[in-house]
């Protein structure tokens, strides 16, 4: 295991590259195995999570290749239908992906249950749900899902999604690009991630439309071919950034960015009083004065994403008078980090789906431990902003989603350094 160790204080200033977005990479990298070819994939994020999956795909005989630090190449010629390695399957969230992967191009799937962040119940009922009006047959046991054609076989379907899940949208279209007739999701989900991978998809030769909106429709093809394909930069990685530079102060220009991704996390942080400059590009971040309360409520894009509760709430622990922090998407969110922040002094009195957070001048530093991976976020940006030194364990979790987060840091002058414990 490996800890972080954070010295307080510094002033965040200069400037910070934004990666490949995990939670589009992690849908598309999957989306290769719809061809029989070669695909390659740029702007991807070198993360545990990405290469767990690069593994999982290798395990089907899969060609897999980085050719230069954020490009790979997979080659899928070779691919023959088997149960990803279940060892693989586990160590992670976004594996249960190769479900609708495996189902639109072989017509079956026998996939062990995904691991994760567990901050929260995360069922796949919405994903059964699709792949059973799809006309396949579901058996789900304690450990894997196993998916077979039906008795009518495969085929289009309209599906109205109960939740608005990411996971059952992207998982609905992977399984359904290569499938005979249209499929119509409805009450799809929104995220620039599920953008990202109809385009991938639709570069491949795949006929998608609709992505973006609460309805997409997926017109069946033959055969998709291989492709090269750039993923967007990561809404979620900026978001952090630029609530750290709110939290500890600063004056940074946050680079590789999509600003219209950004907008409901920058009208945010402006309310809390920080200069914020968007260009075609990048997006400049300035907290020089003391920061107001904010009344937030997390919701699926464009709203708050869920993703920025803990980062959000850093901020507001160390804001001018009381803020509200309302969840909408994971009940149980607030309790992978706030317990730990108020180890650190922060105010937070947690109340069904709202924490009251009263702020303080100052948080100071302690060891914290990360239980999720955007609660190890929370208390990276905690500790950069509090009085001495922070130590945050389990950062397992963090490198899981950030690239390079040390390096990015120290560029920025903090006072950050990983031990292996
Ligand atoms: C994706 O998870 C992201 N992960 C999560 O990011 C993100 O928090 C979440 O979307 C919401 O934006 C990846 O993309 C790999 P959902 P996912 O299905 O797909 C309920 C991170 O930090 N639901 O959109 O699992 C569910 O319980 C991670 O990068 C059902 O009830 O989320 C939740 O309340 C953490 N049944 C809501 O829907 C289902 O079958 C949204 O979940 C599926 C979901």
């Amino acid at each position: 295991m490996a800890k972080y160790e954070i010295v307080g204080g510094n002033r965040l200033e200069g400037n910070v590259v934004i990666s490949g977005a995990k939670n589009a990479v992690v849908a598309i990298l999957p989306a290769t195995l719809l061809v029989q070819g070669v695909c390659r994939i740029e702007n991807v994020p070198n993360i545990s999570d990405v290469r767990i999956l690069l593994d999982i795909i290798r395990s089907l005989k899969a060609k897999v290749r980085w050719t230069d630090d954020s490009t790979v190449e997979i080659d899928t010629t070779e691919v023959e239908y088997c149960e990803p390695d279940p060892k693989l399957v586990t160590q992670m969230r976004a594996s249960y992906y190769m479900m609708g992967a495996l189902l639109g191009r072989y017509g079956q799937a026998h996939v062990a249950l995904p691991g994760g962040c567990n901050f929260a119940a995360r069922p796949i009922d919405q994903h059964v749900k699709g792949f059973l009006a799809l006309g396949a047959d579901v058996t789900e046991t304690d450990d894997f899902v196993d998916i077979k054609a039906g008795p009518d076989g495969l085929h289009g379907a309209r599906i109205s999604l109960d939740v608005v899940s990411v996971g059952a949208t992207v998982n609905i279209m992977l399984a359904a690009a290569l499938m005979e007739g249209q499929t119509i999701i409805e009450n799809a989900a929104k995220e620039p991630h599920i953008v990202d991978l109809a385009n991938f998809l639709n570069t491949m030769g795949a006929r998608i439309s609709g992505a973006g909106t609460d309805t997409i429709k997926i017109k069946g093809v033959e055969k998709l071919h291989g492709a090269t394909y750039a993923v967007i930069p990561d809404q979620i990685e900026a978001g952090t950034y630029m609530a750290a530079v709110v939290a500890a102060g600063g004056d940074v220009l946050v680079q590789n960015v999509i600003p219209k991704h950004m907008e409901c996390i920058t009208t945010r942080l402006r309310e809390m009083g920080a200069r914020i400059t968007e260009y075609d590009d990048s997006i400049r971040v300035v907290r020089d004065g003391p920061m107001r309360r904010i009344t937030v409520k997390t919701m699926p894009y464009p709203g708050f994403p869920t993703d920025m509760q803990a980062q959000i709430c850093v901020c507001m622990a160390i804001a001018n008078g009381i803020s509200r922090l309302t969840e909408s998407v994971y009940e149980t969110r607030f309790f992978g980090y706030c317990t730990e922040l108020q180890h650190m002094g922060a105010n937070i009195v947690i109340n069904g789906k709202t924490a009251t957070v009263t702020g303080t001048d100052q948080l100071v530093g302690n060891t914290v431990t990360a239980k999720d991976l955007r609660a190890g976020a929370a208390l990276i940006i905690a500790g950069l902003a509090a009085e001495g030194t922070t130590t945050v364990k389990n950062i397992h979790y963090v490198e899981r989603g950030y690239e390079r987060l040390i390096e990015k840091f120290t560029q920025l002058g903090a006072s950050i350094r990983r031990i292996e414990e």
